[in-house]
């Protein structure tokens, strides 16, 4: 089935709720993570909690543009007493945002939104320098 406008702008609102979801998860990350050695990548998560915020801004000005109604739910938040857990759930929620960028792109060329397309690609980017800031605290 073709993709249309309105199926995409649903799509993005829910990129949208887990970018705010992100953010607010960095912002709890970074500020119960402990320890010395873990003192490079909490400066990384506060950088990032800025960046998804920056991701959601874009995200609700391509979904305005577009007609749609950009949401203002949150999606869900992990956290954990662990500094590893942490790490590996931020590391998830990175690699879930790759996968859904890397079809939001092919969707939004599909439509011909090639100004849309460039944002995603942008943000996709970041995502990866994302996930690999995390894997390089976690030693993977
Ligand atoms: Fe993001
Ligand atoms: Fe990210």
């Amino acid at each position: 089935m073709a993709i249309t406008i309105e199926k995409l702008n649903e799509l993005l609102n829910h990129d949208l709720e887990l970018e705010y979801s992100a953010a607010i998860q960095y912002i709890n990350h970074s500020a119960v993570m402990k320890g010395a050695a873990y003192g490079d990548i909490i400066k990384e998560l506060k950088i990032h909690a800025n960046e998804e915020i920056a991701h959601a801004m874009i995200l609700a000005d391509q979904i305005d543009f577009l007609n749609g109604e950009p949401t203002v739910n949150v999606g869900d938040i992990k956290t954990s007493k662990e500094n590893e857990t942490m790490l590996k759930q931020d590391l998830e929620g990175e690699e879930d945002a790759i996968r859904r960028y890397k079809i939001r792109i092919e969707q939004s060329e599909d439509l011909k939104e090639f100004a849309l397309a460039q944002q995603l690609r942008n943000i996709l980017a970041m995502e990866q320098e994302h996930a690999m800031d995390l894997k390089q605290a976690l030693g993977i």
